[in-house]
């Protein structure tokens, strides 16, 4: 099978949650035996359609404009078998970059009138236009917001759609620990089942669109990161290149990040307490039980801690962006911990910065 996988976000790699994506569905593809080709849409000179409809008429078949497209990707894509169009939502829908390629596809068609299915439609010029697999994601958490792209996308490609992937709240998806894994795990899957039986399976879709945290604290932990970056007068990228943190405004949405950074196989032997007593800007004590594996916390305290951390919650703050030098901080008595202080060393392993 050829593919041809096209991705129109702006966003370069490492940045773009769309080439997170599309990259392991592409490795999906790859193991079970398909040859893909990946083009960046922002990498190449796309003019817009100018609707002269030279390709219908003097020139059936070929496009007047001279640029990337008709020198190489319409050929790719009309002789691909499959065509991947990976693309972040944008207002509700496609992408100006993924649109402009797509009405680049006119000479596809004829001109001519026909009916199909009770509506007037082309016919298509070439024998086997690629079957199509929509892949996209949107920073909102909820499921409801691609529906407007799946609505067009059905209307467009119709029969030849194969597959709709969607991927809400994705901007959470690099620090979303386990589900990460278990997100992108499912959406190479995807690619794998695309190749091999033509389609995805509904258990690995459930995967892919399951919900990083519920909608109330997506909303909440969105909010206090936007706050950091215009407090810091930082960019969301240079915010994940700086490794800056949300900065939580309640203990709850504390103990909710740590929640989502904690990596359980790094902790899965250990068998602890943690105490927190913060003073300054947010006041108060909560715990964090590591067992097994597993996290629970509780804001108050639970049970006897094997660490107590007692520290300004600024500092803390600082310490756990990088900011300030954690052995610094307890030299100079910032912070203090008494207990077990092995565990201040494994902290760093038990969640992810
Ligand atoms: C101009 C613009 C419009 C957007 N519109 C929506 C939208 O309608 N709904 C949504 O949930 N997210 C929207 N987003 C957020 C993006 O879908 C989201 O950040 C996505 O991760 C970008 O993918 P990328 O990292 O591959 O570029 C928009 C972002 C931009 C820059």
């Amino acid at each position: 099978m050829k593919v041809f996988a096209i991705n129109s976000s702006p966003r370069s790699e490492g940045q773009s949650k769309t080439v997170l994506m599309l990259s392991h569905l592409v490795r999906g593809m790859r193991s079970a035996g398909a040859e893909v080709e990946i083009v960046d849409l922002r990498r190449k000179k796309i003019n817009y359609c100018i609707g002269c409809y030279t390709c219908w008429t003097k020139t059936p078949g070929k496009c007047i404009h001279k640029d990337d497209m008709t020198d190489e990707l319409f050929d790719k894509w009309v002789s691909s078998d499959l065509a991947v169009y990976a693309m972040p939502l944008y207002h509700y829908t496609v992408n100006a970059a993924m649109k402009t390629f797509i009405e680049r596809t006119l000479p596809v068609a004829e001109p001519f009138l026909i009916e199909k299915g009770g509506k007037s439609t082309h016919p298509l010029r070439f024998e086997k236009p690629p079957d199509a697999v929509i892949l996209s994601v949107c920073g909102f958490p909820e499921m409801v917001h691609f529906n407007e792209l799946s609505l067009w996308a059905k209307r467009l490609f119709g029969d030849r759609l194969k597959a709709e992937i969607y991927r809400p709240g994705v901007e959470l998806l690099p620090n979303a620990g386990v589900k990460r894994k278990e997100i992108l795990q499912a959406t190479e899957r995807a690619g794998s089942e695309l190749v091999s039986t033509g389609s995805v399976s509904d258990d690995t879709m459930r995967s892919v669109t399951q919900d990083i945290v519920d909608v109330d604290l997506f909303r909440e932990l969105g909010n206090i990161m936007w706050q950091t970056c215009i407090d810091e007068g930082v960019t969301p990228k240079e915010f994940s290149e700086k490794k800056l943190i949300p900065r939580p405004d309640s203990l709850e949405t504390f103990l909710a990040i740590m929640s989502i950074v904690f990596n359980p196989e790094a902790a899965k032997d250990a068998d602890a307490v943690l105490q927190f007593d913060f003073s300054g800007e947010l006041e108060g004590s909560c715990q964090m039980k590591v067992s097994g594996g597993k996290l629970t916390t509780c804001v108050g305290i639970q049970d006897e801690a094997t660490l107590v951390i007692t520290s300004p919650f600024d500092t803390w703050m600082d310490i756990m962006s990088g900011k300030a030098d954690p052995q610094q901080m307890f030299m100079e008595k910032k912070c203090q911990a008494d207990g077990d202080y092995q565990l201040l060393i494994r902290l760093n392993d038990w969640f992810a910065r």
